[in-house]
Order: C-alpha cells, then sequence, then structure tokens
C-alpha cells in the first residue's frame, strides 16, 4: 500500500473515503463530494436504518455515472472532538478491512484536517500487513487489493512530514512481524543476527557475540539453554546514539528462542508449531531498533538480543543440571522449558553491565500463565520502579498496546530457592507462574530501574485484530517508540 498527497483527487481513483460525525454531520471535504455526486451521500444517509455516523461505521455508495470514481465510503467517526490519535488509527484500521472486501484500489481521502489523516492511514497501513513471502500461489480473491491512498490536501508538507516520521513506525512494526511469522528452519540464531546486522545501513552499530565469546564471559545460563541445538547461540547488541555522549541510555533486551520445543522437558506436540514464536520480544526490540534509527530519534538507545533455539539432543542440559550465569549466580534447571528466564538472566546482566543504562526495559514470551491471568488483550508489567511502569503504562493506553501491572516481591522471590544452588528456574507448581519468572530476572539487573514485559499473550494474534491480521502483532514496537518520545525526546 504506497501513499501519496495531492491537491486534488487524481483522474484514475476508483474509491473516495469520507467521513461524517454522528447523526449527519458531514465533514466539510465530504460536504464536497456530496455536492458533486449530486447529493448521493446525504440521501443514502437518510435512507439507511442502520447507519448514523457512529464510531466505525461504514456506508458504502456507488457512485453515480458522473464522477470518476466507482464508489463512495463513508466513515462514522461519532463525536469527532473526542477522537484520539489511536482513534484515529483504529478507524482506519477498519476501513481497510472494508476497502480490501470491496475491492478497492486506489483510494482517495479528501480532507481538512490532513495530519489528523495520516494517523487514519497508518492505521490501515498497519492493518494491510500480509505475510506472503512462502506463497507461491496466492488465489486471485485473497490477493490485498489497495494498492494507492492519496491523501487530497492543500497543505501537504507538514502532513508528508508527519506521514513520513509513522511511515517508520510502520516499517518496524512490519520488520517484528516478518521475524515472528518466520518459521524457525529458516530463522535460527545466526540467521536472526544477520537480520539484525542489517540495521547497520541505518546507522545503528551492531554487534554479535559468538558462543566461543559468551563462554569467556561465563554467560552458562543463555549456553545452556542453546547447547542441544545444531546452531550457535548469539548474543546480538544493538546501539543506536541519537542523542550526546552525556545523555543516558535506555536498553531494551529481548528473549529470542527461535524455537521452544521445551528441550528435554519437552513440550506437547499438540500446537508446539506457535513456539516459532518465542523470540517476539527479540523481534520486537530489532523492529524498534529499525524505527527509532529510521527516524533519526535523539535518543541513545541500546537494543540487546539473546538468540537461542531450545532443543532435546544427546548433549541438552537436563533437568536438574546446575548452570553459572556470568554474574556468578548460580541456577539449578529444574525444567528445560523454562528457558527464556535462563537467556535473559545472561543478557539482562551483560547489558546491565555493559550498557549501564539509566532504565533496562526486556521483553519475553516468558510464560502461558500470563495468558491464563491476563488473556490476549494485555501484556503483563513487572517492574522495580513506579515512575517506570506509570510511563510505560500511560504510553500502553495511548498506543493501544496495554499492559497490566503485575506483583514482584520477596515471598514470591523465596519460592525460587533452590536446594542446592542460589536459585531454580521454575516456583511452586502453577502457583504465580508469571511472578516466578519475573523475580528471576529481577536478580539480574542490580538496583537499575527495571521493567519486564510478558508478551506471551498479546505477540500473536489468532484472530484478526483492527490494526493487525491474524498471525504476528509486532506488540511492543508502537508501546516503546511511544516510551521513547514521550521519556527521552523531548
Ligand atoms: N515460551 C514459553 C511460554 C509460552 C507458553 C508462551 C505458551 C506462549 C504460550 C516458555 O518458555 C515456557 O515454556 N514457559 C513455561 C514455564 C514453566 C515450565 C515454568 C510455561 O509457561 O509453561
Ligand atoms: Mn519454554
Ligand atoms: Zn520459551
Amino acid at each position: 500500500m504506497r501513499v501519496e498527497f495531492a491537491p486534488s483527487i487524481p483522474d484514475d481513483i476508483d474509491t473516495i473515503v469520507v467521513a461524517t460525525e454522528e447523526d449527519g454531520k458531514l465533514f466539510a471535504s465530504a460536504e464536497a463530494i456530496d455536492r458533486a455526486a449530486g447529493g448521493a451521500i446525504s440521501r443514502a444517509m437518510q435512507v439507511s436504518a442502520r447507519f448514523s455516523g457512529k464510531k466505525g461505521q461504514i456506508l458504502d455508495i456507488v457512485a453515480p455515472e458522473t464522477m470518476d470514481a466507482s464508489h463512495i465510503v463513508v466513515v462514522g467517526t461519532g463525536d469527532y472532538a473526542t477522537f484520539t490519535p489511536l482513534d484515529r488509527q483504529n478507524l482506519g484500521g477498519g476501513t481497510y478491512r472494508h476497502l480490501d472486501r470491496l475491492g478497492a484500489r486506489n483510494v482517495a481521502i479528501p480532507t481538512g484536517h490532513p495530519l489528523d489523516v495520516c494517523e487514519f492511514v497508518h492505521g490501515m497501513m498497519l492493518r494491510s500487513y500480509r505475510f506472503d513471502s512462502y506463497r507461491t500461489v496466492v488465489k486471485e480473491d485473497a490477493r490485498p487489493t489497495v494498492d494507492r491512498v492519496t491523501v487530497v490536501t492543500q497543505e501537504a508538507t507538514a502532513s508528508e512530514e508527519k506521514a513520513a516520521r509513522l511511515k517508520c513506525v510502520a516499517d518496524g512494526v512490519f520488520l517484528t512481524r516478518d521475524l515472528v511469522s518466520e518459521p524457525a528452519n529458516t530463522l535460527h540464531p545466526e540467521e536472526f543476527a544477520r537480520r539484525a546486522t542489517a540495521l547497520r545501513d541505518l546507522g545503528v552499530d551492531v554487534t554479535v557475540l559468538g558462543e566461543a565469546e559468551m563462554a569467556e564471559l561465563g554467560m552458562g545460563a543463555l549456553l545452556g539453554v542453546g547447547q542441544g541445538s545444531e546452531r550457535e547461540s548469539q548474543l546480538v547488541v544493538m546501539r543506536w546514539k541519537g542523542a550526546g555522549d552525556d545523555d543516558p541510555w535506555l536498553a531494551v533486551v529481548g528473549k529470542g528462542v527461535c524455537f521452544d520445543t521445551g528441550g528435554i522437558s519437552l513440550k506437547p506436540g499438540s500446537g508446539m508449531e506457535d513456539m516459532k514464536f518465542d523470540m517476539a520480544g527479540a523481534g520486537c526490540v530489532t523492529g524498534l531498533m529499525h524505527t527509532l534509527a529510521s527516524r533519526a530519534a535523539r535518543a541513545n538507545v541500546a537494543g540487546v538480543i539473546g538468540c537461542v533455539e531450545n532443543m532435546p539432543s544427546h548433549n541438552a542440559q537436563r533437568p536438574g543440571d546446575v548452570v553459572k550465569t556470568m554474574s556468578g549466580q548460580t541456577i539449578e534447571v529444574i525444567n528445560t522449558d523454562a528457558e527464556g528466564r535462563l537467556v535473559l538472566a545472561d543478557a539482562l546482566y551483560w547489558t546491565v553491565q555493559n550498557i549501564k543504562p539509566d532504565q533496562v526495559i526486556d521483553l519475553a514470551t516468558l510464560t502461558g500463565a500470563i495468558i491464563i491471568a491476563l488473556g490476549t488483550y494485555r501484556a503483563g508489567l513487572f517492574s522495580n520502579d513506579d515512575d517506570l511502569s506509570r510511563t510505560l503504562e500511560a504510553a500502553g493506553q495511548a498506543t493501544g498496546e496495554e499492559l497490566w501491572r503485575m506483583p514482584l516481591g520477596e515471598r514470591y522471590s523465596e519460592d525460587i530457592n533452590s536446594d542446592i544452588a542460589d536459585m531454580k528456574n521454575v516456583g511452586k507448581k502453577r502457583e504465580a507462574g508469571s511472578t516466578a519468572g519475573a523475580v528471576l530476572l529481577q536478580r539480574f539487573v542490580g538496583d537499575t530501574p527495571w521493567a519486564h514485559l510478558d508478551i506471551a499473550g498479546t505477540a500473536w494474534a489468532h484472530s484478526d485484530e483492527v490494526l493487525a491480521p491474524r498471525g504476528a502483532t509486532g506488540f511492543g514496537v508502537r508501546l516503546l517508540v511511544r516510551f521513547v518520545a514521550d521519556t527521552r525526546e523531548t
């Protein structure tokens, strides 16, 4: 889907999108189209028993012969004065779905609010995502039709700038979705590292540590997880330095388990294919870095991803093994399927030691238990810092990538004490499973303000969402782009 700006409606447009408030108050730009259509829009609105201009309602009109376009699509906004940027994006997402069903190709959106329409178009863009790389045949009726969207406005310059910034966000989200959708026979740790390395083209400094370097650093927990795999584990560090030498660094750390079989504590076969998504935290970090760099964000942000494959094999780690982390702390591996926390223990510790960030945020598809607690509408937020939590929650509200704060605490932490090592990698059977993971991570960040986002429920959509077709959602990219803009670029 291409986006263009023009001062008038191009000749080859087939569909014009206009908007109305509740009870038929057409926007000025829509009134002009209504006049050109000989009053067809107002008439259609009058005769429709359903359409009243409520937020999200859509009315389809076949344009009169006198017009070049064949269709006019009227979108209801309800009370537009109450609209937030997210409302505009959601309206765009819903409209895209409608246009795609209609088979619209070249779409014009005449507007007196071009800056607002940028957000609407951003919503359309996010919804238009497809992962088609492995289809050799795309059926005619499944092929997306919407090819070009033209925002028709006299004031293109400011809106083109805004559209370009939003395009950077969509590109980052799409990169994340591509990575998360990619099957594990393609996207193994080394391939992931290669794709992250491509961010060098945008000015990101990327370094990759292999197994020998990680062994040298004593990262026994991360390496233990990857031990059963033919593929070499990788720690990828992406640095975007958009602010000054003295400005603090934000660090964002991602779980990059390219496939999670569970290891020797093997998962059941049914549904195991979903576990290609177990690198969604790392995918988000990579997409975020793409967006920040392509927008030249005025912030210092380091993205660190621990990429491994959790496989059973004759040299896989066993339940009961004790591993030594880079921090020196030891972990008894009770269950090889609780592997994400082992990867993050070393990745977080490395990050705190080497980046010395003033805040560190990790993202991980860490626990099935968070899906039981929160479902798929919110990610779990665990943090040792109330200010960081509040700003993240606010960014979540603003972007629709919502969070819900979950507890940490001494008593939960005691549950992961081991009889023979400093800690074990699981807590009490089934109780507070997500917190058990979080308190383990907390032991590796020291006093650094830290937040852990458990995105196991939000990274993949099993049915279509307003801003994403079913599949990888790219959850976290828009949230963290917003967080960086709100807290560091001001
Ligand atoms: N990657 C999984 C978490 C997961 C499970 C995400 C299901 C999405 C759906 C993680 O590595 C895992 O296996 N966690 C275990 C932890 C348990 C062994 C303590 C879990 O949640 O069952
Ligand atoms: Mn697991
Ligand atoms: Zn996992």
